[in-house]
């Protein structure tokens, strides 16, 4: 099979793809045909060597995907060949075959495009379990940092499911796009404490953010209760302030909820860009931005 690799810490021109056994489903796991699979900023600082997580070169990448179950192992639960489904697959995903626990991947309903399911996950993890760490409830006034985002997106409109209002920070590119979310439109950058308590005059309950520096500043100026304030980010600075750092946690079941708001019409993931495989170099590139909407996602052929 074809699979993004890179040998080395570098540019996006470091990725290429290689030839690679495929691998085989031990027990408790299911092999999939990848159809799709996103892109986060994790992966470009792994790739970069900005972050400072383990790697053994040649290095695989990718942690999200949808696509067709082919092959299942012992004691793998009711999946069967053919399935279609969404999951996870963590420093793999990029790959045209990728073996992952049976647990780790949910049906993919027939009317969810193989992009958006592809790009679903990882971000969906991260923005669920940071509201149910900041316990968001009905009629909260949440502020979410990066709206219009990968998570954000996600955040946002789980927060306006469970009952919440959300202010959400973007550019201002991104405002009509935030409005149709649900969520009021903030610009970000010097002056937001304001710009959000004009639009907040009842105060702030919660804030997630995506950010780091001055915008988890800005969210203790903003919100009384430390606890409800929450950084995905910057965890030294949250240390330091006495705010919650939070790292995604992949619970089948979340992303089981987000499949069935998305199929009640109440969750969209809009696609910034597809590029094929082979294109990875370039889904980095702008991934690497840190600017745009929605999900940067790798598309397969069937
Ligand atoms: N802790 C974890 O487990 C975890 C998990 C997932 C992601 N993350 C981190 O969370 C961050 C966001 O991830 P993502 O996937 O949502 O990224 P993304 O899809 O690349 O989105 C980045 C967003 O940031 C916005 N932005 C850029 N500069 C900003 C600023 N100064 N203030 C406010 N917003 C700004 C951009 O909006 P405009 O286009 O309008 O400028 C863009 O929509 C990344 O740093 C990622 O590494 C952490």
């Amino acid at each position: 099979m074809k699979a993004v690799v890179f040998d080395r810490h570098g540019t996006p021109d470091e990725l290429h793809l290689a030839d690679m056994e495929r691998p085989h489903p031990g027990p408790g796991e299911v092999r999939v045909r990848v159809r799709a699979a996103g892109i986060q900023p994790f992966d470009v600082g792994v790739r970069g060597g900005s972050l400072p997580f383990p790697v053994t070169f040649p290095q695989q990448l990718g942690n999200e995907f949808s696509g067709v179950v082919d092959r299942v192992g012992d004691d793998a639960g009711e999946w069967a060949a053919g399935d279609e489904v969404l999951g996870w697959a963590f420093m793999r995903s990029l790959a045209e075959y990728v073996v992952t626990g049976a647990d780790s991947i949910v049906s993919k309903p027939p009317d969810m495009p193989w992009d958006v399911a592809g790009g679903l996950s990882s971000s969906g993890a991260t923005a669920y379990t940071a509201l149910r760490v900041l316990d968001i409830r009905p009629r909260d006034t949440l502020l979410v940092h990066a709206a219009a985002g990968g998570t954000g997106t996600i955040a946002t409109q789980l927060a306006r499911a469970w009952g919440a209002s959300v202010i959400g920070t973007a550019s201002e590119a991104n405002h009509a796009y935030l409005a149709q979310l649900g969520a009021t439109p903030v610009s970000y950058g010097d002056g937001l404490v304001e710009r959000v308590r004009a639009v907040a005059p009842d105060g702030v309950d919660a804030a997630l953010d995506a950010v780091g520096g001055q915008a988890l500043h800005d969210s203790v100026d903003l919100v009384r209760d430390k606890n409800r304030i929450a950084t995905l980010v910057d965890h030294e600075l949250a240390d330091e302030l006495g705010v919650v750092g939070v790292r995604a946690q992949r619970v089948p079941e979340q992303l089981g909820d987000l499949v069935s708001l998305y199929q009640r019409g109440a969750l969209r993931m809009p696609i910034r860009e597809r590029f094929p495989l082979a294109a990875i170099a370039d889904a980095h590139r702008l991934v690497e931005t840190g600017h745009g909407r929605g999900k940067v996602v790798v598309t397969l052929d069937d």
